[in-house]
């Protein structure tokens, strides 16, 4: 399972790194990364979490 952020989508609004900090983190730029593209067996059910919360769809996890 891989997990990306579209920076042109982010409004860095820190939900993705509140629900799963494993996946998830905000640059100095204020908007959101995913730290690795894969994303680890035990947090995929966290960074889908992460993706649906997400208020402006940036988040894709699949
Ligand atoms: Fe950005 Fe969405 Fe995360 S707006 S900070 S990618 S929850």
């Amino acid at each position: 399972m891989k997990a990306h952020v579209d920076k042109e989508t982010c409004i860095g609004c820190e939900l993705c790194p509140n629900i799963c900090p494993e996946v998830f983190r905000m640059e100095d730029d204020g908007l959101a990364v995913a730290i690795d593209v894969e994303v680890p067996s035990d947090n995929e059910d966290t960074a889908k979490e992460a993706e649906e919360a997400c208020p402006v769809d940036a988040i894709e996890v699949s």
